[in-house]
Protein backbone atom coordinates (compact mmCIF):
# COMPACT_ATOMS: atom_id res chain seq x y z
CA UNK A 1 0.00 0.00 0.00
CA UNK A 2 3.07 2.35 -0.06
CA UNK A 3 1.71 4.39 -3.15
CA UNK A 4 -1.07 5.39 -1.02
CA UNK A 5 1.33 7.32 1.79
CA UNK A 6 2.30 6.77 4.93
CA UNK A 7 2.39 9.07 8.01
CA UNK A 8 6.77 9.14 8.54
CA UNK A 9 5.62 8.48 11.87
CA UNK A 10 3.69 7.54 15.19
CA UNK A 11 4.15 11.37 16.12
CA UNK A 12 3.03 12.61 12.38
CA UNK A 13 -0.15 10.45 12.71
CA UNK A 14 -0.93 11.79 16.14
CA UNK A 15 -0.53 15.33 15.12
CA UNK A 16 -2.66 15.18 11.58
CA UNK A 17 -5.25 13.09 13.52
CA UNK A 18 -5.49 16.05 16.19
CA UNK A 19 -5.14 18.57 13.21
CA UNK A 20 -8.28 17.15 11.91
CA UNK A 21 -9.99 17.10 15.08
CA UNK A 22 -8.96 20.88 16.37
CA UNK A 23 -10.41 23.03 14.25
CA UNK A 24 -13.42 25.16 14.02
CA UNK A 25 -15.03 22.81 15.69
CA UNK A 26 -13.29 23.85 18.78
CA UNK A 27 -13.28 27.49 18.34
CA UNK A 28 -16.27 28.25 16.62
CA UNK A 29 -18.62 25.19 17.08
CA UNK A 30 -18.35 24.59 20.15
CA UNK A 31 -18.66 27.86 22.19
CA UNK A 32 -22.09 28.55 19.92
CA UNK A 33 -23.23 25.41 20.35
CA UNK A 34 -22.58 25.06 24.41
CA UNK A 35 -24.13 29.23 24.59
CA UNK A 36 -27.00 28.02 22.94
CA UNK A 37 -27.51 24.99 24.74
CA UNK A 38 -27.46 26.17 28.30
CA UNK A 39 -23.93 26.53 29.07
CA UNK A 40 -22.28 23.89 31.59
CA UNK A 41 -25.43 21.59 31.06
CA UNK A 42 -24.58 21.13 27.50
CA UNK A 43 -20.86 21.18 28.31
CA UNK A 44 -21.53 18.49 30.64
CA UNK A 45 -23.41 16.22 28.40
CA UNK A 46 -20.35 16.89 25.46
CA UNK A 47 -18.17 15.83 27.56
CA UNK A 48 -20.02 12.67 28.34
CA UNK A 49 -20.41 11.72 24.83
CA UNK A 50 -17.00 12.36 24.06
CA UNK A 51 -15.18 10.08 26.28
CA UNK A 52 -18.40 7.34 26.85
CA UNK A 53 -19.24 7.34 22.72
CA UNK A 54 -17.12 8.75 20.66
CA UNK A 55 -14.04 7.33 22.52
CA UNK A 56 -15.21 3.42 21.35
CA UNK A 57 -15.98 5.34 17.94
CA UNK A 58 -12.81 6.33 17.43
CA UNK A 59 -10.86 2.93 18.04
CA UNK A 60 -13.63 1.32 15.78
CA UNK A 61 -12.63 3.48 13.13
CA UNK A 62 -9.14 3.32 13.27
CA UNK A 63 -9.33 -0.78 13.38
CA UNK A 64 -11.32 -0.60 11.23
CA UNK A 65 -9.00 1.43 8.56
CA UNK A 66 -5.92 0.24 10.02
CA UNK A 67 -6.89 -3.68 9.19
CA UNK A 68 -8.09 -3.06 5.64
CA UNK A 69 -5.97 -0.04 4.53
CA UNK A 70 -8.14 1.26 2.31
CA UNK A 71 -10.58 4.72 2.14
CA UNK A 72 -13.92 5.00 4.23
CA UNK A 73 -15.94 2.98 1.51
CA UNK A 74 -13.19 0.44 0.39
CA UNK A 75 -12.54 -0.68 3.90
CA UNK A 76 -15.93 -2.13 4.09
CA UNK A 77 -15.08 -4.71 0.76
CA UNK A 78 -11.69 -5.39 2.07
CA UNK A 79 -12.77 -7.00 5.44
CA UNK A 80 -15.77 -8.86 2.82
CA UNK A 81 -18.64 -6.85 3.53
CA UNK A 82 -19.58 -5.13 0.54
CA UNK A 83 -22.50 -4.62 1.58
CA UNK A 84 -22.02 -2.41 4.51
CA UNK A 85 -20.03 -0.06 2.34
CA UNK A 86 -23.17 2.09 2.60
CA UNK A 87 -22.17 3.40 5.95
CA UNK A 88 -18.91 4.58 3.89
CA UNK A 89 -21.17 6.52 1.27
CA UNK A 90 -23.09 8.04 3.91
CA UNK A 91 -19.37 9.48 5.58
CA UNK A 92 -18.54 10.34 2.11
CA UNK A 93 -21.72 12.51 1.72
CA UNK A 94 -21.26 14.09 5.33
CA UNK A 95 -17.80 14.82 4.87
CA UNK A 96 -19.26 16.41 1.77
CA UNK A 97 -21.37 18.35 3.38
CA UNK A 98 -19.38 19.70 6.16
CA UNK A 99 -16.51 20.76 4.18
CA UNK A 100 -19.30 22.77 2.13
CA UNK A 101 -19.91 25.00 4.97
CA UNK A 102 -17.13 24.87 7.18
CA UNK A 103 -15.39 26.22 4.25
CA UNK A 104 -17.31 28.89 4.47
CA UNK A 105 -16.70 29.74 7.78
CA UNK A 106 -13.11 29.48 6.90
CA UNK A 107 -13.80 32.27 4.79
CA UNK A 108 -14.81 34.37 7.44
CA UNK A 109 -11.95 33.46 9.67
CA UNK A 110 -9.56 33.98 6.64
CA UNK A 111 -10.74 37.67 5.94
CA UNK A 112 -10.53 38.44 9.65
CA UNK A 113 -7.03 37.99 9.38
CA UNK A 114 -6.89 40.98 7.38
CA UNK A 115 -9.48 43.27 9.29
CA UNK A 116 -7.57 42.51 12.64
CA UNK A 117 -4.65 43.78 10.68
CA UNK A 118 -5.80 46.90 9.87
CA UNK A 119 -7.24 47.35 13.51
CA UNK A 120 -10.85 47.40 11.98
CA UNK A 121 -12.25 45.89 15.46
CA UNK A 122 -15.28 47.91 15.08
CA UNK A 123 -16.42 44.90 12.68
CA UNK A 124 -18.56 43.47 15.34
CA UNK A 125 -21.02 46.07 15.01
CA UNK A 126 -20.79 45.26 10.95
CA UNK A 127 -20.07 41.74 10.88
CA UNK A 128 -23.61 40.92 8.81
CA UNK A 129 -22.67 43.53 6.32
CA UNK A 130 -19.26 41.42 6.15
CA UNK A 131 -20.76 37.94 5.72
CA UNK A 132 -23.65 39.55 3.19
CA UNK A 133 -20.89 40.91 1.31
CA UNK A 134 -20.39 37.05 -0.49
CA UNK A 135 -18.02 38.32 -3.31
CA UNK A 136 -15.63 39.25 -0.73
CA UNK A 137 -15.98 36.72 1.50
CA UNK A 138 -16.58 33.91 -1.16
CA UNK A 139 -13.43 34.76 -2.38
CA UNK A 140 -11.97 34.13 0.73
CA UNK A 141 -13.48 30.85 0.79
CA UNK A 142 -12.24 30.25 -2.76
CA UNK A 143 -8.51 30.69 -1.56
CA UNK A 144 -9.36 28.80 1.60
CA UNK A 145 -10.58 25.66 -0.78
CA UNK A 146 -7.81 26.04 -3.35
CA UNK A 147 -5.09 26.01 -0.21
CA UNK A 148 -6.73 22.59 1.13
CA UNK A 149 -6.89 20.93 -2.57
CA UNK A 150 -3.55 21.94 -3.17
CA UNK A 151 -2.27 20.00 0.05
CA UNK A 152 -4.55 17.07 -0.31
CA UNK A 153 -3.07 16.57 -3.88
CA UNK A 154 0.23 16.50 -2.74
CA UNK A 155 -0.58 13.50 -0.53
CA UNK A 156 -1.65 13.44 3.25
CA UNK A 157 2.22 13.10 4.89
CA UNK A 158 3.78 15.83 3.21
CA UNK A 159 4.46 19.26 5.09
CA UNK A 160 1.22 19.40 6.94
CA UNK A 161 2.49 17.25 10.02
CA UNK A 162 5.06 19.57 10.22
CA UNK A 163 3.83 22.77 10.30
CA UNK A 164 1.27 20.90 12.93
CA UNK A 165 3.63 20.32 15.22
CA UNK A 166 4.79 24.15 15.94
CA UNK A 167 1.82 25.58 15.11
CA UNK A 168 -0.99 23.50 17.08
CA UNK A 169 1.18 24.75 20.14
CA UNK A 170 0.95 28.01 19.50
CA UNK A 171 -2.14 28.25 19.56
CA UNK A 172 -2.83 26.75 22.75
CA UNK A 173 -0.12 29.14 24.13
CA UNK A 174 -2.08 32.29 22.64
CA UNK A 175 -5.52 31.19 23.48
CA UNK A 176 -4.27 30.70 27.45
CA UNK A 177 -2.94 33.97 27.12
CA UNK A 178 -6.09 35.27 25.99
CA UNK A 179 -8.02 33.53 28.99
CA UNK A 180 -6.04 35.35 31.62
CA UNK A 181 -6.38 38.35 29.60
CA UNK A 182 -9.97 38.40 29.47
CA UNK A 183 -10.64 36.68 33.19
CA UNK A 184 -9.63 40.28 34.52
CA UNK A 185 -12.13 42.25 32.39
CA UNK A 186 -14.95 43.07 34.36
CA UNK A 187 -17.92 40.71 34.72
CA UNK A 188 -15.61 38.07 32.95
CA UNK A 189 -17.19 35.76 35.91
CA UNK A 190 -21.08 36.19 34.90
CA UNK A 191 -19.62 34.04 31.67
CA UNK A 192 -17.30 31.68 33.44
CA UNK A 193 -20.38 30.70 36.00
CA UNK A 194 -23.00 30.18 32.97
CA UNK A 195 -19.76 28.41 31.14
CA UNK A 196 -19.22 26.03 34.26
CA UNK A 197 -22.18 26.01 37.06
CA UNK A 198 -24.31 23.28 35.26
CA UNK A 199 -27.69 24.33 35.16
CA UNK A 200 -29.57 20.98 35.56
CA UNK A 201 -33.28 22.12 34.78
CA UNK A 202 -31.99 23.35 31.24
CA UNK A 203 -31.35 19.65 30.17
CA UNK A 204 -33.61 18.66 27.49
CA UNK A 205 -33.55 16.07 24.52
CA UNK A 206 -32.41 18.49 22.22
CA UNK A 207 -29.59 19.40 24.30
CA UNK A 208 -28.80 16.19 24.18
CA UNK A 209 -29.49 15.95 20.48
CA UNK A 210 -26.65 18.86 19.79
CA UNK A 211 -24.31 18.23 21.92
CA UNK A 212 -23.60 14.59 20.36
CA UNK A 213 -23.47 15.56 17.40
CA UNK A 214 -20.97 18.29 18.49
CA UNK A 215 -18.82 15.61 20.25
CA UNK A 216 -18.61 13.30 16.57
CA UNK A 217 -17.89 17.24 15.01
CA UNK A 218 -15.45 17.83 16.56
CA UNK A 219 -13.77 14.53 16.79
CA UNK A 220 -13.90 14.21 13.33
CA UNK A 221 -15.79 11.01 13.70
CA UNK A 222 -18.85 9.14 12.12
CA UNK A 223 -17.88 9.82 8.69
CA UNK A 224 -14.66 7.64 8.18
CA UNK A 225 -11.96 10.31 8.44
CA UNK A 226 -10.44 8.00 11.09
CA UNK A 227 -10.82 5.18 9.11
CA UNK A 228 -8.84 6.77 6.19
CA UNK A 229 -6.35 7.83 8.40
CA UNK A 230 -5.84 4.41 10.31
CA UNK A 231 -5.26 3.15 7.06
CA UNK A 232 -1.88 5.24 6.95
CA UNK A 233 -0.81 4.21 10.15
CA UNK A 234 1.74 1.03 11.54
CA UNK A 235 0.81 -2.22 13.07
CA UNK A 236 3.15 -1.63 16.22
CA UNK A 237 1.14 1.40 17.27
CA UNK A 238 -0.84 1.13 20.13
CA UNK A 239 -4.60 2.34 18.84
CA UNK A 240 -5.66 2.89 22.37
CA UNK A 241 -3.28 5.62 23.74
CA UNK A 242 -3.45 7.27 20.37
CA UNK A 243 -7.13 7.81 20.28
CA UNK A 244 -6.81 8.89 23.97
CA UNK A 245 -3.93 11.66 23.42
CA UNK A 246 -6.27 12.66 20.09
CA UNK A 247 -9.38 12.50 22.40
CA UNK A 248 -7.96 14.70 25.33
CA UNK A 249 -6.21 17.05 23.10
CA UNK A 250 -9.46 17.97 21.20
CA UNK A 251 -11.76 18.56 24.27
CA UNK A 252 -8.84 20.29 26.01
CA UNK A 253 -8.66 22.66 23.44
CA UNK A 254 -12.62 23.21 23.25
CA UNK A 255 -12.72 23.85 26.86
CA UNK A 256 -9.59 26.30 27.15
CA UNK A 257 -12.10 27.79 23.69
CA UNK A 258 -15.02 28.33 26.28
CA UNK A 259 -13.19 29.74 29.27
CA UNK A 260 -11.79 32.29 26.45
CA UNK A 261 -15.48 33.71 25.13
CA UNK A 262 -17.36 33.10 27.82
CA UNK A 263 -15.54 35.82 30.15
CA UNK A 264 -15.81 37.95 27.11
CA UNK A 265 -19.93 37.51 26.78
CA UNK A 266 -20.19 38.40 30.53
CA UNK A 267 -17.91 41.58 29.38
CA UNK A 268 -19.99 42.88 26.31
CA UNK A 269 -23.02 42.34 28.06
CA UNK A 270 -22.13 43.99 31.38
CA UNK A 271 -22.80 40.79 32.92
CA UNK A 272 -26.39 39.61 31.35
CA UNK A 273 -25.45 37.86 29.03
CA UNK A 274 -27.73 38.43 26.47
CA UNK A 275 -27.93 40.78 23.26
CA UNK A 276 -24.62 38.36 22.40
CA UNK A 277 -25.14 36.75 19.07
CA UNK A 278 -25.33 33.07 20.45
CA UNK A 279 -25.10 31.84 16.85
CA UNK A 280 -22.44 31.10 14.07
CA UNK A 281 -21.52 34.80 14.35
CA UNK A 282 -20.65 34.37 18.43
CA UNK A 283 -16.65 33.89 18.10
CA UNK A 284 -16.40 36.56 15.31
CA UNK A 285 -18.45 39.37 17.02
CA UNK A 286 -17.00 38.68 20.80
CA UNK A 287 -13.09 38.22 19.98
CA UNK A 288 -12.42 41.41 18.20
CA UNK A 289 -12.98 42.95 21.53
CA UNK A 290 -10.58 41.48 23.51
CA UNK A 291 -8.17 42.93 20.77
CA UNK A 292 -9.64 46.00 20.67
CA UNK A 293 -8.96 46.28 24.87
CA UNK A 294 -5.22 45.00 24.37
CA UNK A 295 -5.08 48.43 22.67
CA UNK A 296 -5.04 49.38 18.86
CA UNK A 297 -1.14 48.40 17.81
CA UNK A 298 -0.61 45.39 20.25
CA UNK A 299 -4.26 44.06 19.56
CA UNK A 300 -4.04 44.08 16.06
CA UNK A 301 -0.84 42.38 15.55
CA UNK A 302 -2.39 39.65 18.33
CA UNK A 303 -5.67 39.83 16.54
CA UNK A 304 -3.96 39.38 13.67
CA UNK A 305 -1.78 36.00 14.01
CA UNK A 306 -4.73 34.60 16.30
CA UNK A 307 -6.72 34.69 13.41
CA UNK A 308 -4.01 33.55 11.00
CA UNK A 309 -3.49 30.18 13.54
CA UNK A 310 -7.33 29.38 13.55
CA UNK A 311 -6.86 29.41 10.12
CA UNK A 312 -4.31 27.05 10.52
CA UNK A 313 -6.32 24.79 12.74
CA UNK A 314 -9.42 24.85 9.95
CA UNK A 315 -6.72 23.62 7.10
CA UNK A 316 -5.71 20.91 8.93
CA UNK A 317 -9.35 19.77 9.40
CA UNK A 318 -10.92 20.82 5.78
CA UNK A 319 -7.66 18.59 4.55
CA UNK A 320 -9.31 15.82 6.26
CA UNK A 321 -12.56 16.58 5.42
CA UNK A 322 -11.37 16.67 1.34
CA UNK A 323 -9.01 13.66 2.18
CA UNK A 324 -12.16 11.18 2.61
CA UNK A 325 -14.03 11.65 -0.69
CA UNK A 326 -10.43 12.31 -2.47
CA UNK A 327 -8.83 8.72 -1.38
CA UNK A 328 -12.55 7.41 -2.19
CA UNK A 329 -12.53 8.21 -5.41
CA UNK A 330 -8.67 7.74 -5.76
CA UNK A 331 -9.01 4.19 -4.89
CA UNK A 332 -12.68 2.79 -6.29
CA UNK A 333 -12.42 5.16 -9.45
CA UNK A 334 -8.42 4.65 -9.87
CA UNK A 335 -8.18 8.19 -11.32
CA UNK A 336 -5.06 10.48 -10.21
CA UNK A 337 -4.82 11.78 -6.65
CA UNK A 338 -4.13 15.21 -8.22
CA UNK A 339 -7.25 15.07 -10.56
CA UNK A 340 -9.45 13.95 -7.42
CA UNK A 341 -8.32 16.61 -5.10
CA UNK A 342 -9.45 19.17 -7.41
CA UNK A 343 -12.30 18.05 -8.97
CA UNK A 344 -14.15 17.16 -5.27
CA UNK A 345 -13.24 20.54 -4.15
CA UNK A 346 -14.81 21.66 -7.31
CA UNK A 347 -17.91 20.45 -6.27
CA UNK A 348 -17.96 20.89 -2.59
CA UNK A 349 -17.47 24.80 -3.32
CA UNK A 350 -20.15 24.88 -5.48
CA UNK A 351 -22.32 22.79 -3.09
CA UNK A 352 -21.22 25.71 -0.26
CA UNK A 353 -22.61 28.72 -2.22
CA UNK A 354 -26.77 28.43 -0.48
CA UNK A 355 -24.73 28.44 3.06
CA UNK A 356 -22.37 31.24 2.12
CA UNK A 357 -25.86 33.44 0.98
CA UNK A 358 -27.70 32.12 3.93
CA UNK A 359 -26.02 34.72 5.90
CA UNK A 360 -27.70 38.18 4.73
CA UNK A 361 -27.09 37.85 1.12
CA UNK A 362 -30.32 35.82 -0.25
CA UNK A 363 -33.52 36.44 1.77
CA UNK A 364 -34.10 32.54 1.05
CA UNK A 365 -31.24 31.02 2.05
CA UNK A 366 -31.27 33.01 5.38
CA UNK A 367 -34.55 32.21 6.35
CA UNK A 368 -34.30 28.58 4.65
CA UNK A 369 -36.67 26.83 6.82
CA UNK A 370 -39.27 29.21 7.28
CA UNK A 371 -39.55 28.35 3.37
CA UNK A 372 -39.39 24.71 3.16
CA UNK A 373 -41.55 24.32 6.50
CA UNK A 374 -43.15 26.10 8.84
CA UNK A 375 -40.90 26.43 11.74
CA UNK A 376 -38.42 29.09 12.90
CA UNK A 377 -36.70 30.62 10.69
CA UNK A 378 -32.86 28.51 9.96
CA UNK A 379 -30.36 29.42 7.43
CA UNK A 380 -28.90 27.22 5.35
CA UNK A 381 -25.80 27.03 7.24
CA UNK A 382 -27.20 26.25 10.59
CA UNK A 383 -29.50 23.25 8.75
CA UNK A 384 -26.60 21.97 7.19
CA UNK A 385 -25.45 21.26 10.42
CA UNK A 386 -28.51 19.53 11.97
CA UNK A 387 -28.49 17.53 9.30
CA UNK A 388 -25.12 16.68 8.73
CA UNK A 389 -23.10 17.05 11.81
CA UNK A 390 -26.11 16.78 14.55
CA UNK A 391 -27.44 13.46 12.24
CA UNK A 392 -25.62 12.22 10.10
CA UNK A 393 -22.13 11.76 11.75
CA UNK A 394 -23.96 10.34 15.28
CA UNK A 395 -25.63 7.75 12.87
CA UNK A 396 -22.68 6.80 10.69
CA UNK A 397 -20.64 6.31 14.16
CA UNK A 398 -23.49 3.89 15.71
CA UNK A 399 -23.37 1.98 12.37
CA UNK A 400 -19.75 1.77 12.44
CA UNK A 401 -19.67 0.12 15.59
CA UNK A 402 -22.69 -1.59 15.06
CA UNK A 403 -21.30 -3.42 12.01
CA UNK A 404 -17.80 -3.77 14.15
CA UNK A 405 -19.42 -5.99 16.96
CA UNK A 406 -21.93 -7.95 14.93
CA UNK A 407 -21.17 -8.09 11.19
CA UNK A 408 -17.16 -7.89 10.95
CA UNK A 409 -17.19 -9.48 14.57
CA UNK A 410 -15.88 -7.92 17.90
CA UNK A 411 -12.82 -10.80 17.71
CA UNK A 412 -11.90 -9.23 15.00
CA UNK A 413 -12.48 -5.65 15.84
CA UNK A 414 -10.53 -6.63 19.46
CA UNK A 415 -7.81 -8.57 17.48
CA UNK A 416 -6.76 -5.37 15.93
CA UNK A 417 -6.81 -2.91 18.85
CA UNK A 418 -4.91 -5.42 20.81
CA UNK A 419 -2.00 -5.24 18.25
CA UNK A 420 0.50 -2.98 19.24
CA UNK A 421 -1.19 -2.74 22.89
CA UNK A 422 0.66 -4.70 25.46
CA UNK A 423 -1.67 -6.27 28.29
CA UNK A 424 -5.13 -5.97 25.98
CA UNK A 425 -6.90 -9.05 27.70
CA UNK A 426 -6.74 -7.29 31.13
CA UNK A 427 -7.38 -3.96 30.17
CA UNK A 428 -10.47 -1.84 31.16
CA UNK A 429 -11.08 -0.77 27.21
CA UNK A 430 -11.57 -4.82 26.54
CA UNK A 431 -14.37 -4.53 29.23
CA UNK A 432 -15.69 -1.44 28.27
CA UNK A 433 -16.27 -2.83 24.40
CA UNK A 434 -17.42 -5.94 25.54
CA UNK A 435 -20.02 -4.79 28.72
CA UNK A 436 -20.80 -1.51 28.58
CA UNK A 437 -21.31 -0.34 24.58
CA UNK A 438 -23.88 -3.28 23.96
CA UNK A 439 -26.25 -1.50 26.49
CA UNK A 440 -24.82 2.44 25.57
CA UNK A 441 -25.17 1.93 21.79
CA UNK A 442 -28.83 1.17 21.53
CA UNK A 443 -29.85 3.62 23.86
CA UNK A 444 -28.28 6.43 22.40
CA UNK A 445 -29.61 5.07 19.12
CA UNK A 446 -33.50 5.79 20.79
CA UNK A 447 -32.19 9.12 21.85
CA UNK A 448 -31.54 9.88 18.13
CA UNK A 449 -34.69 8.23 16.44
CA UNK A 450 -37.14 9.82 19.28
CA UNK A 451 -35.04 13.55 18.54
CA UNK A 452 -36.25 12.94 14.30
CA UNK A 453 -39.10 11.59 14.95
CA UNK A 454 -40.43 13.85 17.69
N1 LIG B 1 -13.21 18.10 13.85
C1 LIG B 1 -13.11 19.22 12.98
C2 LIG B 1 -13.25 20.48 13.81
O1 LIG B 1 -13.54 20.41 14.99
C3 LIG B 1 -14.11 19.17 11.87
C4 LIG B 1 -14.16 17.85 11.16
C5 LIG B 1 -15.31 17.08 11.20
C6 LIG B 1 -13.05 17.37 10.47
C7 LIG B 1 -15.38 15.85 10.58
C8 LIG B 1 -13.11 16.15 9.82
C9 LIG B 1 -14.27 15.39 9.90
O2 LIG B 1 -13.10 21.55 13.34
Amino acid sequence: MAARGNFSSRIGFIAAAAGSAVGLGNIWGFPYEAGAGGGAIFVLVYLFFCFALCFPVMLTELAIGRKSGRNAVGAFDALGHKKWNFIGKLGVLSGALILSFYNVIAGWAFGYTFEMASGNFAITEHFKEYTTNIYAVGIYGFLFMVSTAFIVSKGVSGGIEKAAKILMPSLIVMMVSLILYSLFLPNAMAGIKFFLLPDFTKLTLSVAFNAMGQAFFSLSLGMGTFITYGSYISKNDNLVSSAALITLTDVGIAIIAGLMIFPLIGFISGGTLSGVGRGPELIFVTLPHIFGEIGPTAGSIVGMIFFSLLCFAALTSTVSLLEVPVSYVIDEFKISRKKAAWLMSGIVYLIGIPSLMGNGYSAYFSEFITYVSASAPTDFLSFIVNVANDSFLPLGGALMIFFAAHIWKRENLEAEISMGFEGYEKSWVRKYLRFVMPILLPATLIIMFSMIVL
